[in-house]
């Protein structure tokens, strides 16, 4: 009965993944999310700089594929550092709490081959882009092929916050303060079809221990570090267990497995500030240009429902 797999493959979406993943932050949780679905053909993993440097981010990412048995995907070093942003800047502005790679010390540069990746393969085909860290790489290959905006057959960003407060200081949300040009770039680019999965829906998708526990309990190859990441890092439920964990760039990957975990969204045209300052990359409603699909509200426990199952069994 070969049949039925080559079927289901067959009805797999190709999709490409951005990322900036930590040991197993957020980003690892989504690829393996995405990947347990079923649903999708990951073409590739970029990775680049954001909660780590983008060379330790490429290890991070080919542990989390060897993890979960995947050996047919291509993994590249993206921009291993904002377009304009430097940890020097960063310092003057005291983030919140999280300044991601800029807190790290800087490995050798070594060359970088996402940007290229990202334009050959959607120049043979045309597909969905998942981005769930700092956009440089994104707007790299804007740059350096204007054309292959009309080849992002969608893109799924997780980033800003629009009409919500930001995580990194007081108007702007990680991905985007950490590399604001290149948000600035993307969302103004012609790209059609752009969703912006921001603090403004994912503040809403929230979730505690019970969660967790099940996770740990359950019977996926990662538990382990997911115990200790989840556990000891962010959001910290084996040192605190009313801790409560926000769905970033898991709740990116549950839309696209299932888009009906949103329930009510709006298109705005968008930028970002890149002003040195207090609201260095705060989102801001154009009077017009190309729009942005914001995502304003989800069904939480629709989403928390299939994070869990996807991450136990
Ligand atoms: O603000 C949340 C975002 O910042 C997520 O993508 C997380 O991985 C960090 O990169
Ligand atoms: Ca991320």
């Amino acid at each position: 009965m070969l049949l039925l797999p080559l079927m289901l493959l067959a009805a797999q979406e190709p999709i490409l993944i951005d990322c900036d993943p930590g040991k197993f932050t957020d980003d690892n949780v989504a690829i393996a999310m995405l990947i347990r679905s079923g649903k999708f053909k990951i073409a590739g993993i970029t990775v680049v700089a954001g909660n780590v440097w983008a060379n330790e981010g490429l290890r991070n990412a080919r542990a989390t594929l060897q993890m979960m048995d995947v050996e047919d995907v291509p993994v590249h070093l993206g921009a291993q550092q904002p377009l304009r942003h430097t940890a020097e800047m960063a310092a003057k502005e005291k983030p919140l709490e999280f300044a991601g790679a800029f807190d790290l010390r800087r490995p050798r540069a070594e060359k970088e081959t996402a940007v290229d990746f990202l334009i050959e393969t959607l120049e043979k085909q045309p597909m969905t882009v998942l981005a769930i860290g700092p956009l440089t790489n994104i707007a790299q290959a804007l740059q350096k092929k204007p054309s292959i905006a009309s080849k992002i057959k969608r893109l799924v960003i997780m980033g800003g916050a629009v009409r919500v407060p930001g995580n990194s200081n007081k108007t702007a949300e990680f991905n985007f303060w950490f590399d604001p040009e290149a948000a600035k770039i993307v969302l103004e680019s012609q790209i059609a079809d752009k969703v912006l999965v921001g603090l403004d829906v994912c503040n809403q998708a929230v979730y505690g221990k019970p969660v967790f526990d099940a996770i740990v309990s359950g019977k996926a190859p990662f538990r382990h570090i997911f115990r200790e990441q989840f556990g000891y890092g962010y959001p910290g439920f084996l040192k605190d267990p009313q801790a409560k964990g926000f769905l970033w760039d898991e709740l990116a990957a549950a839309y696209l497995i299932d888009p009906s975990v949103i329930t009510k969204s709006e298109d705005l045209p968008l930028s970002v500030d890149e002003n040195f300052g207090e609201r260095y990359g705060a989102v801001q409603i154009r009077p017009s240009g190309p729009l942005t699909k914001v995502m304003l509200q989800v069904d939480s426990p629709k989403a928390t429902k299939l994070y869990s199952e996807l991450l136990t069994r």
